[in-house]
Order: C-alpha cells, then structure tokens, then sequence
C-alpha cells in the first residue's frame, strides 16, 4: 500500500552494499565504498547519502542526495544550497507503485532547489514530479540536460549569455 512506503536513510554496510548490486546503475560509487569497507578507511554502518525504500527485507527502491553549497551554485538567484538528485531507480517489478514518487516527495520535503541529471525515456515521470529543464547553458551544461525543482519563492538563475 502507498501509504505505508517508508523512505529512509541508507548506510553504508556488506549487506546494503550486496542490495545495491541489484540496482542498473551500479558503478563507481558503490564499488568504491566497498573498497573503502573492505580496507577499514570507513567503519560498518558508515553515513551515505543514498535513501531507500525496504519491501519486507529486501531494498526495492533508492537515491542518492548531496546538498551542494550556496558557493558553488550555479542554477539558482540568489545562489544558495540546493540539492542533487541522483540514481533514482525502482526495481522493476516495484515499478508505477508509487515508490519513485515517494523519494522524490521526499527530497521535496527538505525544502532546498533540487537538480538532477535524468536518464533517458524518464522524462514524462520528472514531468508529473514537477521537474522542468533548466535554461542550457553551454559552459556551465556541457553535455548534461538538467532538470531542477525549485520550491516557492526560488527561482531559477538566468543564464549568462
Ligand atoms: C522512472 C522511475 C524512477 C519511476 O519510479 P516509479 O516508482 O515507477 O514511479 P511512480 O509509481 O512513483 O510514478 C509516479 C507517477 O509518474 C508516472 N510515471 C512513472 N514512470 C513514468 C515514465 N517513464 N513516463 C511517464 N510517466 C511515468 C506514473 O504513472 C505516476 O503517475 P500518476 O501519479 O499519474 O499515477 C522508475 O520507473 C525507474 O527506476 N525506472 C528505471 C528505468 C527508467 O528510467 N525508465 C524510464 C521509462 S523507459
């Protein structure tokens, strides 16, 4: 039931880290938190900044936040801290259950600018959360598309020319 989804915060751990191979998006950032348990340079139960959502015992859905510092924004006016979104990913049979909605809701919930970097094919779904895209702008974008989320009263910064 959509009501009883509970978002929480994630540690660093084997047992995590073993659930988290589960997940597409696997790649650098958990192998090397593994390779950093494994040597003893982070301690069990380390703070991460991936949250999740626990069906029974087994992690079906999760994300990764960072909040980045008012000193290196770029997107917002005034410039202040905002959150990045990243590795929002539902295991597929958990799919249009409401579990993604939920951790984005979620990360709404601190009140901060959100950016993130969508993947392919997810667009209608960061539509219906209220994401737009940011106005491009070459050196700060690149390659990147972004999509931010910005609560009352923020806006989005113009982009120099
Ligand atoms: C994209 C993803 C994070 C969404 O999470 P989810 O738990 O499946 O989505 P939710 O059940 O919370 O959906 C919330 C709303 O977004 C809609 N939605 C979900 N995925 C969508 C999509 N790909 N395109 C358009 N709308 C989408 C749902 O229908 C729902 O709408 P409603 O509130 O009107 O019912 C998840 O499906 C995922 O991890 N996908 C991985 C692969 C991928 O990116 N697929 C994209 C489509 S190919």
């Amino acid at each position: 039931m959509m009501d009883t989804i509970q978002v929480q915060k994630l540690v660093v751990n084997f047992k995590t880290l073993e659930e988290f191979k589960r997940f597409k998006e696997y790649g650098n950032q958990e192998l090397s938190m593994l390779e950093d348990l494994q040597s003893n340079i982070i301690e069990n139960d380390s703070v991460s900044p991936f949250y999740g959502v626990y069906y029974g015992n087994a992690l079906v859905a999760r994300m990764s936040l960072y909040q980045v510092s008012s000193r290196y924004d770029d997107y917002f006016e005034p410039p202040q801290d905002y959150l990045e979104l990243w590795k929002l990913e539902v295991l597929p049979d958990y799919r249009n259950k409401g579990y993604g909605k939920k951790l984005v809701d979620f990360a709404k919930s601190f009140k901060l600018p959100i950016k993130t970097n969508p993947r392919i094919n997810s667009h209608g779904f960061w539509e219906k959360m209220g994401f737009q895209k940011a106005k491009y702008d070459m050196e700060r974008d690149l390659g990147e598309n972004p999509l931010i989320w910005t609560p009352t009263g923020v806006t989005e910064k113009t982009p120099s020319s």
